[in-house]
């Protein structure tokens, strides 16, 4: 048994954790099912680790999306159990029938919106009342699993250090709440600190600390736009050499420093000279204080890798998992350096490039709007695994109304268009549920969908799209018109 006391840290969950830890151990082999974003990397790693820490024998797969197909090749692989992280809440109907027909029995750690039917083992923020879209995420519900199954099975880890993966899932799937981790994924911060491996700490909230040349990290920084620096790489020059201290590198060659090579002095310098800058040329006080915030070290991680913070480090992931190589961003989780990460590597060069082309390309499409929602149609422009974190930045473009929700689509096969809708706090705060309109509308053109109120997306049959936008434009209407 673990020497210490342990502190279940989200107390209204601890139940379901822990039966849903008891089935686990009482499997003789467990078939792990996964999402396949940084969440959903974050959270079949946690997981893994702990069934392994265990002793259970397990496999592990990742799916796009979990549909009717998916849960049948699932049923075929023929295990007693199966563990579903990052989703399977939507999907209960379906699996509650293959659990009637004795195909399998499910254990869920999931934070999407739960469909109707009732399982046994289920733990999911939104059954206690705990927000899945900003105060757990599926990496934060597989961690309190694997603390419930540490307690369970008297190994020696109490799982603790499987806290930093469990930030970086929550931070992947945006949950941070202006820039901060809130609710019950505080209590997973607090425990990562404890265990050694994370630190919190206020420090410039730009993407890119770790790894970025600060130039770059100046020119492509666009949560707040700054006049003459951003997406302006001699400006970003010119302000830097301004400045009354040297960011080269020592050694002459030219070359800038990165964020993490600087002091704590010339951190504050830049950052003061910044906010100055920002104030100068006419950015609101309240934005341009969000140029500071809250940031999440993996205090294992080498300093100056993308796996040292939080934000690189899930963007890492998604480069791999949403170009199916999930294979490459799970090893990288479970700790394996050398050539997974150096292929993680080449695989973020691409999706950087992807994502800003993607959003050139919505650029210049532009949207079209009906009452109550935008949405644009980027084809084969734009891959159906990322056209949601396009949409999401899209929102934040000149052009594309930040005051109503944008609703993307992308082919993904011959007969169907994907679908990726995107909000914002103030539109949520005004009653819209994506997941809810996602769900209906697709529902209403025989697809199907889900998700959270500020996220969520659809399949759909190609030939619906119109009918699509008219009754998910219905449903916002309904919900904050
Ligand atoms: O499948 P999953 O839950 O992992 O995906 C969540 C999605 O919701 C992510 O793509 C994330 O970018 C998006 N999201 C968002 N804004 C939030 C919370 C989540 O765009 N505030
Ligand atoms: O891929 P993911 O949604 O995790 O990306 C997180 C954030 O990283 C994006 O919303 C974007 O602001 C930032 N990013 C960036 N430059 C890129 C790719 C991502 O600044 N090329
Ligand atoms: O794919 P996208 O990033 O747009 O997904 C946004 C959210 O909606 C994710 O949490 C995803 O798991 C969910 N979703 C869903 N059902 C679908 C498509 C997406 O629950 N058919
Ligand atoms: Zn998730």
């Amino acid at each position: 048994m673990p020497t210490q006391p342990r502190v279940m840290p989200v107390p209204e969950l601890d139940e379901r954790a822990r039966a849903c830890a008891s089935r686990l151990l009482d499997s003789d082999r467990v078939l792990l099912a996964s999402h396949i974003d940084a969440d959903g990397l974050t959270s079949a790693a946690i997981a893994s680790r702990a069934l392994e820490r265990a002793g259970l024998d397990h496999e592990v797969v990742f799916k796009k999306q979990l549909d009717e197909t998916e849960i049948a090749s699932i049923a075929a692989r023929e295990f007693e159990t199966v563990l579903f992280t990052d989703f399977g809440s939507g999907q209960l109907d379906d699996i509650a029938k293959h659990e009637r027909a004795g195909d399998f029995e499910a254990v869920i750690a999931d934070h999407h919106q739960p469909a109707d039917a009732e399982t046994e083992y289920h733990l999911n923020p939104l059954l206690e009342g705990i927000d899945g879209a900003s105060e757990l995420s599926g990496a934060g519900a597989s961690y309190l699993l694997a603390r419930a199954m540490a307690e369970r099975s008297g190994q020696r880890e109490d799982n603790r250090d499987l806290a930093a993966l469990a930030v970086v899932g929550a931070v992947g799937d945006m949950q941070a709440v202006d820039g901060e981790l809130v609710g019950a994924n505080r209590a997973l911060v607090e425990e990562g600190s404890e265990a050694g491996v994370l630190e919190e700490g206020q420090d410039i909230a730009i993407y890119g600390k770790q790894t970025r040349p600060l130039p770059k990290l100046l020119e492509y920084a666009t949560d707040v736009r700054i006049p003459g620096i951003t997406n302006n790489e001699q400006g970003a020059v010119g302000f830097l050499e301004e400045l009354p201290v040297d960011l080269k590198t020592p050694d002459g060659d030219g070359e800038w420093r990165r964020w993490v090579d600087l002091t704590d002095d010339e951190k504050q310098t830049v950052v003061s000279a910044l906010l100055q800058r920002a104030l100068e040329r006419g950015v609101p006080p309240n934005k341009a204080e969000r140029l500071v915030g809250t940031t999440y070290t993996l205090t294992d991680e080498r300093p100056g890798t993308s796996l040292r913070d939080a934000s690189e480090f899930s963007t890492l992931l998604n480069a791999t998992a949403r170009y199916e190589r999930a294979d490459v961003g799970l090893a990288v989780c479970l700790g394996e350096r050398g050539e997974p990460f150096e292929q993680a590597r080449r695989l973020l060069e691409t999706h950087r490039r992807n994502l800003s082309e993607g959003l050139e390309q919505v650029k210049r499409q532009g949207v079209e709007t009906a009452e109550h929602l935008q949405y644009f149609d980027a084809g084969e422009e734009i891959r159906e695994t990322i056209v949601g974190i396009v949409a999401g930045m899209a929102l934040g473009v000149d052009g594309v109304d930040s005051d109503r929700p944008i609703v993307a689509f992308a082919r993904k096969n011959e007969e169907e268009l994907k679908v990726s809708a995107r909000g914002t706090g103030p539109l949520v705060g005004r009653g819209l549920d994506l997941s809810v309109v996602m769900s209906e509308a697709s529902r209403a053109v025989g697809g199907d969908g889900g998700g959270h109120d500020i996220a969520a997306g659809a399949t759909i049959p190609d030939d619906r799209r119109e009918a699509f936008v008219e009754r998910a434009d219905e449903l916002v209407a309904s919900q904050i018109g």
